[in-house]
């Protein structure tokens, strides 16, 4: 389908969107975090809802404007990121796990500020890994037929690492981009490729998040209908 083409071919179907980065926190003020700014994931929900979805977008941590008629659930760890996808997913068609979750968190929380000691050298930090959600949801699908994309930034070789990922993952869809300058962290354009779990491959020139997002939506629909 041309862009700009009205289509509602959403229309009737749930969609969960996770996007931004999640926080970890060490103590009442400190948190380990990602750079994602979200807007990748943002631009998949205005898209979806635009074609006709009723969308969920769990929201970690991303300073953006609530995108209309989107149902924004805000979150700040990886643990509250996995109970909100896995509730929303409960009834969805498709889940795309465009969020930046943090593999490990600190194993343990300092309820009160964390303090220098004179002449002390500072204390590690013990990390603990974190759920792997869209490992989970793929893993044990909410609702037969359901699809489930996800999102992955890679440096070396590219592909052959997202297709590893793919298969250990058990998506449907993994979007590869590849790290490097000016491209995913903050910037307004991405290029990726789009790999399915039936082996096709789905090149997204270098553009706006909008246009990425479209082509998943696309990818999403052929797979549902
Ligand atoms: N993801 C997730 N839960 C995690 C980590 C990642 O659901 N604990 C999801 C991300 O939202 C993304 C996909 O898995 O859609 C791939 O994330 P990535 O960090 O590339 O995968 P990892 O398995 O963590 O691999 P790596 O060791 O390369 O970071
Ligand atoms: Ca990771």
């Amino acid at each position: 389908l041309a862009r700009g083409d009205l289509t509602r071919d959403l229309a009737g179907r749930h969609v969960v969107v996770s996007a931004g980065g999640t926080r970890e926190p060490l103590d009442p003020v400190r948190f380990l975090g990602n750079r994602s700014s979200g807007k990748q994931g943002y631009a998949l929900a205005r898209s979806a809802a635009a074609r006709g979805a009723r969308v969920t977008l769990v929201a970690a941590n991303a300073a953006l404007p609530d995108p209309a008629g989107v149902d924004v659930v805000p979150v700040g760890t990886a643990v509250q990121l996995r109970e909100a996808v896995l509730k929303a997913a409960a009834d969805a068609d498709a889940v795309v796990m465009a969020a930046a979750v943090a593999d490990f968190r600190p194993e343990t929380y300092a309820a009160g500020k964390i303090k220098k000691q004179d002449g002390q050298e500072p204390a590690p930090i013990a990390l603990v890994r974190n759920p792997d959600i869209l490992a989970e949801i793929a893993g044990e699908r909410a609702r037969p037929g359901q699809v489930i994309v996800g999102f992955a930034a890679e440096t070396d070789d590219v592909l052959a690492n997202g297709r590893a990922k793919l298969a250990r993952k058990g998506c449907d869809l993994l979007v590869v981009n590849e790290v490097g300058e000016r491209k995913t962290f903050g910037a307004e354009e991405n290029e990726a490729v789009v790999l399915g779990a039936d082996g096709s491959e789905t090149g997204v020139p270098y553009g706006p998040k909008e246009a990425l997002a479209d082509v998943v939506w696309d990818l999403v629909a052929e797979r549902l209908s």
